[in-house]
């Protein structure tokens, strides 16, 4: 069991499937109550059903991230339903895969909304909440390999993550008075319908079979396998716990072994 963390709250962003799923169940059988937020109310409550089955409570919310007002009125539904909030998991974020030639204004302003603005609008309102609170907290971003290395054809993709390790970075700083811990999780390739999105919009730009983009990434871990949700959420239980209580401002990568800093 990691320490320190039973019978609190932690909100996560994307909650309802791939690695957000895996980190809430993940919490969940670590004894936090959970609150999922996401855009579609089938899915979340279907995650709903399976936190539940863990004996802690669950609570559901619908919002977009990109959106600063949804994401407040997110934490304030985890706070009145749960009782709490400890832990703010920025985790929902989407793909795009484009030449740099071809990427359009539209393109851009959607994902920079949600991958950066998500981000920056969930640390921004958990911060305020716990001040207001005059409680410590710990804020955890999905970042990415790709917020360390700019990827090819992921080029804008790795700019938000890159900005999202600089928001990691520039949080902790502000908020380390306020006993506000930030960091970030950078997985690697993991298998969630964000790769198979990835891998389809490769194989029409580029020609390659489907399956090809994903077997050619895969190839280069070095541990021989591709990432799970689980294998991403030990980390965030990790960082969640007491035992990161000293470390903040970090982006830590978790990809078996692909981009070494
Ligand atoms: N899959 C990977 O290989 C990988 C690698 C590195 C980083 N990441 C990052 O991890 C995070 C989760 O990725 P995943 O693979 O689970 O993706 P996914 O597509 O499987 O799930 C993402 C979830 O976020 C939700 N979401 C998207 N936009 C939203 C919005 N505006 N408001 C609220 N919810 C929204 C989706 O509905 C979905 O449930 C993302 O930030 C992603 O960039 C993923």
């Amino acid at each position: 069991m990691s320490k320190g963390l039973s019978g609190k709250v932690a909100l996560i962003t994307g909650g309802a499937k791939g690695i957000g799923r895996g980190i809430a169940l993940r919490l969940a059988q670590e004894g936090m109550h959970i609150a999922l937020v996401d855009l579609h109310e089938d899915k979340l409550k279907a995650t709903q059903a399976e936190i539940e089955a863990c004996n802690v409570k669950a609570s559901i919310f619908v919002a977009d991230i990109s959106q600063l007002d949804q994401v407040t009125a997110a934490i304030e539904d985890a706070y009145s339903k749960l009782g709490s909030f400890d832990v703010m998991i920025n985790n929902a974020g989407i793909a795009q895969v484009q030449a740099l030639n071809d990427v359009t204004p539209d393109e851009f302003r959607q994902i920079t909304d949600i991958n950066f603005g998500g981000v920056l609008w969930g640390i921004q309102a958990a911060a305020k909440k716990f001040q207001t609170l005059k409680q410590k907290g710990k804020i955890i971003n999905a970042c990415s390999i790709a917020g360390h290395e700019g990827f090819a054809m992921l080029s804008v993709y790795s700019a938000t993550k890159f900005a999202v390790r600089a928001l990691t970075q520039a949080a902790a700083k502000e908020y380390a008075h306020s006993g506000i811990m930030v960091n970030s999780y950078c997985p690697g390739v993991v298998g969630t319908d964000m790769w198979v999105e990835i891998d389809q919009r490769f194989s029409k730009l580029t020609g390659a079979k489907i399956g090809e983009t994903f077997k050619k990434y895969a190839e280069g871990i070095a541990l021989g396998r591709t990432e799970t949700p689980d294998d991403v959420a030990a980390l965030v239980a990790f960082l969640a716990s007491e035992d990161a209580d000293y470390i903040t401002g970090q982006s830590i990568i978790t990809d078996g072994g692909m981009v070494y800093r």
